[in-house]
């Protein structure tokens, strides 16, 4: 059992041969200190690899629309335009309007021409109705047209009409406030930052050149930005705030900045359904107790606010964990330097000579060492515990 603890505690080190070559010499440094001049530069400077990082953000956005539009002859202010309106991080601002008033509960003809019809057998062939459940029959509103009849709110929607989009939209600004926690730092900000002023911040409106904290946008600027036409518009705007904060310098470095994009990228070059539609309805009640309502079709800019960041901090355990692999990677100079010292450089059969001769015996002294050193400690293990027993 003795000799099995002595063999173990024991300290095995590697012989090295020494080259004293200009040229492999060279190399060998000049490789160790790319790889140093790697490390320092890219992973310890650049990738900041002395810092965990955190990027589980948590943030909050409060949205509020500003501004007054005139669309039919009517004054439009934000709780006509803006839906939800609970200022939530995805909003969507109104820019066109059909509306189809005192819709009552009844049987009335379709508004869409693909429902023409000149007798009742012609309805069969549609499963689905445009804007209610057909009942089979068609009716005839003059001599020659004829259209399905339905069952559902009348008179049916006509959504044809060519509307202009409300021009005041492009002069509308929209405030917000965006609250942003990294839980592994418990550190805490606001895109309204403590060093802008009260008055400052009443006024102004946000430009990627002088004005790239002001937490105001006016919707034209962002339609701009997101590099998209303002009249053609009808879709997903994306406004991104990006949080990038290395903890470790003051806290006035750590600033949101503002991008902007179109989301709904895909739905720009599809004639299908372009832009962005929906529908909602106002209810009223007749005296007699039976509902009429107002059905509005809206034509609407959305903005999805996006939140993103991430923020690092020195922390020992990266620094040392990398360290150590900068270290160590310094050694892998040596393959390259081998593969050249063997194979390209005047005189390799010389050091290719002496480098083998310390391979093989080196190797034939491991084959051995390893087998007979096996051997011996199985023998004389067993031996002794046989001996032992
Ligand atoms: C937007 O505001 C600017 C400056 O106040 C004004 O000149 C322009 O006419 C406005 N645009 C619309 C469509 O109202």
């Amino acid at each position: 059992m003795w000799s099995c603890i002595t063999d173990f505690f024991t300290y095995e080190t590697t012989k090295s041969v020494v080259v004293k070559s200009w040229t492999i010499g060279i190399i060998n440094r000049v490789v160790q200190l790319l790889i140093i001049i790697y490390f320092i530069w890219w992973v310890f400077i650049n990738e900041k690899a002395y810092q965990i990082t955190d990027t589980a953000i948590e943030s909050s956005v409060l949205t509020k629309v500003n501004g007054f539009g005139v669309y039919n002859n009517t004054l439009m202010d934000v709780a006509d335009y803006v839906t939800p309106t609970q200022g939530a991080s995805v909003f969507c601002i109104i820019t066109k309007l059909i509306k189809t008033e005192n819709q009552v509960q009844g049987y009335c003809p379709e508004a869409e021409r693909k429902f023409n019809c000149t007798t009742d057998s012609d309805c069969k062939s549609h499963t689905n109705g445009g804007y209610g459940v057909l009942t089979g029959r068609c009716v005839h509103i003059n001599k020659s047209k004829g259209m399905c009849e339905i069952k559902g709110w009348c008179p049916a929607e006509v959504d044809t009409i060519k509307t202009t989009p409300m021009k005041e939209v492009e002069n509308f600004t929209v405030f917000i406030k965006n609250s942003i926690r990294f839980p592994t730092f418990n550190y805490t900000k606001g895109n309204v930052l403590p060093t802008l002023t009260d008055e400052y911040v009443k006024k102004c409106i946000f430009d990627t050149v002088n004005n790239t904290y002001c937490p105001i946008f006016r919707v034209g600027d962002m339609v701009r930005y997101a590099q998209q036409n303002f009249t053609e518009l009808g879709g997903v705007i994306g406004i991104k705030i990006d949080w990038m904060c290395d903890l470790d310098k003051s806290d006035d470095q750590c600033n949101p900045s503002y991008s902007f994009t179109r989301l709904d990228a895909m739905s720009q070059h599809n004639a299908v359904s372009p832009g962005y539609n929906f529908r909602f309805a106002k209810y009223f009640k007749m005296k007699n107790g039976t509902d009429y309502r107002t059905l509005v079709k809206a034509y609407a800019i959305r903005f999805d606010v996006l939140v993103n960041g991430n923020a690092g901090k020195f922390n020992m355990i990266p620094t040392l964990i990398n360290m150590v692999a900068a270290f160590t990677s310094v050694g892998v100079g040596t393959v390259l330097c081998d593969i050249i010292l063997l194979n390209f450089l005047k005189g390799a059969e010389q050091y290719k000579a002496k480098k083998f001769e310390e391979v093989k015996q080196f190797i034939n002294h491991m084959v051995q060492r390893v087998f007979y050193g096996l051997m011996h400690k199985l023998t004389s293990c067993s031996c002794k515990l046989e001996l032992h027993k």
